[in-house]
């Protein structure tokens, strides 16, 4: 089922493997427990580059202490049949001792000040593991393009701004995000809901809807926030495209937290915000 596909669990098995990748290579970073949304990704990195990478790892650094490392689904094989459908050439699984060989690593990405807020405030440390992890990845790749969904629409921000900042010389392509029908964004944590839980989370994307609908932005939050009542929410924010805080006129981004029973669940839309009246300014 799975012929053709190379699997590399060691750095020296992904050097070998990655030696025979003639041309350009594009790379898609996983957590495994791969879904529609993670296909969309390989289907889109697939048509970009000669050869297309893709990466299976648990990242233990991105996890706080309180958070569901070691429940964190594992589907393997499942995801292994994907990446060969979806054309992946080769798949680096490491372990957490492969990728950190010496332990904690001492050294580690600085996100900046967009790390401490939004997912950073509530998560303290895991933009620090998803830089470092994609730092270290993009390196024993050697891969042209990158790609990562807008779900995570900061970590995405971040990525991108690591990959500018530190001349990575790596491009970065982000891609929409892939919705259920009923509007719930995929998301390999979805599967932890019940259909009850499933039913209230719908209330995120309908308030990401009914925010995106206004072009001001008083508007968009009180339409987002009248969606949300009931809701545990960590945050809703409108931001700058770029997640500055001032969104100002043009492209920006609706983004929100919250918590469903025990799963945290995110989701982000673009807004576009109007230049205000000048009878308003
Ligand atoms: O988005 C994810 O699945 C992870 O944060 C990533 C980018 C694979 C790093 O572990």
């Amino acid at each position: 089922m799975n012929e053709g596909i190379e699997v590399a669990g060691s750095r020296a098995e992904l050097a070998a493997a990655r030696a025979g990748l003639t041309g350009s290579v594009a790379v898609v970073m996983t957590m495994g427990a791969l879904h529609e949304g993670h296909a969309t990704l390989l289907r889109e990195a697939r048509k970009s580059a000669d050869h297309l990478l893709a990466t299976i790892f648990v990242n233990p650094l991105q996890f706080g202490p309180n958070e569901d490392f070691s429940r964190y689904p594992r589907t393997f094989d499942a995801d292994l049949e994907i990446c060969a459908r979806e054309g992946v050439d080769v798949v680096f699984a490491p372990t957490p001792e492969v990728m950190y060989p010496y332990g904690q690593p001492e050294v580690t990405m600085h996100p900046g000040p967009l790390g401490d807020v939004l997912e950073g405030a509530v998560r303290p440390g895991h933009f620090a593991g998803v830089l470092t992890v994609v730092c270290k990845l993009l390196r024993l790749t050697g891969a042209d393009l990158a790609f990562f969904g807008e779900k995570d629409y900061q970590q995405l921000t971040l990525i991108r701004a690591m990959v500018r900042d530190l001349e990575l010389g790596v491009e970065i392509v982000g891609v929409p995000t892939v919705r259920e029908p009923d509007g719930l964004a995929l998301s390999s944590r979805n599967r932890y809901l019940s259909d009850e839980q499933h039913e209230a989370s719908l209330a995120l994307s309908r308030a990401l809807r009914a925010g995106a609908a206004r072009r001001s932005a008083p508007e968009v939050l009180a339409a987002a926030r009248a969606e949300l009542a009931g809701l545990d929410v960590d945050y809703l924010a409108l931001r700058g495209a770029d997640l500055s805080e001032d969104p100002g006129a043009g492209p920006a981004r609706l983004l929100v937290a919250a918590r469903v029973g025990p799963t945290r669940l995110i989701d982000n839309m673009p807004v576009h915000l109007d230049a205000p009246h000048p009878r308003e300014s």
